[in-house]
């Protein structure tokens, strides 16, 4: 298993009384997490098993615990979980002190939940609303990973903003442009501050955000909300990679979280890059992609395969064997055409097609049921697709290009349609006794 980059042991809550309740639990849950007990481990544990028998995480793996401070913030590099809680709030207040007051109070509940303990529990005080909701009680960690982002409009405009912190707006940081052919819902962009949970188990993400929400109280209300699902992951190269809701292998020619040089090249924001306080962060992008299905699935397999520029069943490249071998974008047929088609995804999108800038997909499939939205004409259709979320170090050279390019040029923007976007700044992770986000203050 790839070492998580955050290795700070999570601040002890002995003694505020919590009775010992969290180390009691932690006893049980390693327990339970070597069993693979509980509902939502089981279920993610039917599920785990890649094509072929493949091993893609043990039962202690995908029930156990990712730290919450450390130089990073944990749940980019982190090898992705089966499930997705994201939601973005608006701050109602307008202290910088309040917003300061309500990231540190985050941070610790965030610490807290994510080692599979409870947050300040209230159990001796029976009369009083619990701080924890409790529907995670006797379920384990599940790799939870909370993370926590801000968007363009937490700084406002004006020489002062919204919070006098104006001067220390990240200059990338700035709502997405208009791409072409998108429908964006206002309902579903953008929002002050981000919240990703991440976990093995879809109650201890709700519980997750729950949680949150109820700690935000006055002080911010969520804007919008996403829920999302994938095959989890452990990280192991050679697990099959899951699918998306196109049925094609998602995640073949990615960065991957381990990959120190590519992460601190493509997705970390580094020292000397602007601000100071973001060093160690990232940029996260948010598009909620609608797939039209209608039109998508009555195309034959080889024209999806056109579509994509891979094979569907083995994910490999088109004219190639294997999954990882090479996208060669320069052979041609017999007859000089290009094997994979100019319109191509995996051509469109290619390192080499954009400069030799790379981005890390971190997305996840989303159902919402049924359409009611734009693709909702007078029929009903399955309502799907991509909650594609990328991190990258500079949205203006990195995303922005590559999906004008995706945009305009790709041969899957005829069966998508982008209804959300967000871009955030993630601030670098908190040490322990800080916040995440501290830096912004100082
Ligand atoms: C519903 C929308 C999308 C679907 C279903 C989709 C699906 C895929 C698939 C199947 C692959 C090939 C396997 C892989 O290497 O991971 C891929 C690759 C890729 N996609 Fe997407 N994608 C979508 C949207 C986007 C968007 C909006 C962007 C960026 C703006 C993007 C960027 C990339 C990149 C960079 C690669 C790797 C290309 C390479 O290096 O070979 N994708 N995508």
């Amino acid at each position: 298993m790839p070492r998580s980059p955050n290795h700070d042991e999570p601040r002890s809550h002995k003694g505020r009384g919590s009775r010992g309740v969290g180390v009691t639990r932690r006893a049980v849950l390693s327990g339970a997490a070597m069993l693979g007990v509980g509902a939502g481990i089981d279920h993610v544990l039917s599920g785990s098993q890649g094509a072929g028998g493949s091993r893609v995480g043990s039962a202690e793996t995908l029930a156990g615990a990712v730290p919450f401070y450390g130089i990073h913030q944990a749940g980019i590099a982190t090898s992705p979980q089966g499930y997705l809680y994201f939601a973005t709030f608006d701050v109602l207040g307008r202290s910088a002190r309040a917003l300061a007051d309500l990231l540190q109070r985050w941070s610790v509940a965030a610490a807290a939940m994510t080692a599979g303990r409870e947050y300040a529990p209230t159990s001796d005080r029976p009369v009083a609303a619990p701080a924890d909701t409790g529907e995670a009680l006797d379920l384990a960690p599940a790799q939870l990973t909370i993370t926590f982002g801000f968007g363009p409009s937490l700084f406002g405009t004006g020489p002062r903003g919204r919070f006098g912190l104006a001067a220390r707006k990240p200059d990338l940081l700035e709502v997405l442009p208009a791409f072409p052919g998108e429908q964006l819902d206002p309902l579903r962009s953008n929002g002050d501050l981000c919240v990703q949970a991440c976990a093995n188990d879809p109650q201890v993400a709700f519980r997750a955000i729950h949680v949150l929400s109820r700690i935000a109280a006055q002080d911010a209300i969520l804007r919008w909300t996403q829920l999302g699902f994938r095959k989890p992951s452990t990280g192991d190269a050679n697990a099959s990679t899951p699918r998306n809701l196109l049925g094609f292998k998602d995640g073949t020619n990615n960065v991957r979280g381990d990959d120190q040089a590519a992460m601190s090249r493509f997705v970390w924001v580094q020292r000397g890059d602007r601000p100071d306080w973001m060093t160690g962060g990232t940029y996260l992008v948010t598009r909620r992609i609608q797939i039209v299905f209608p039109g998508w699935d009555v195309l034959s397999i080889q024209e999806q395969e056109r579509a994509i520029g891979r094979y569907k069943v083995s994910g490999s490249p088109l004219g190639s064997r294997r999954e990882h071998d090479p996208v060669d974008l320069r052979a041609t047929t017999s007859g000089g055409a290009p094997v994979i088609p100019i319109d191509a995804h995996v051509r469109v999108a290619a390192p080499a097609t954009n400069g030799g800038r790379r981005i890390l997909r971190r997305g996840y499939s989303y159902s919402g049921g049924m359409t009611t939205g734009p693709l909702d004409r007078g029929g009903h259709q399955i309502d799907g697709g991509l909650f594609f979320i990328a991190c990258v170090r500079d949205p203006r050279r990195q995303f922005i290009p590559l999906m004008q390019r995706v945009a305009t040029r790709d041969a899957l923007a005829a069966f998508t349609l982008h209804i959300g976007s967000g871009l955030f700044a993630c601030p670098p992770g908190a040490r322990a006794g800080g916040f995440v986000g501290e830096g912004l203050f100082a």
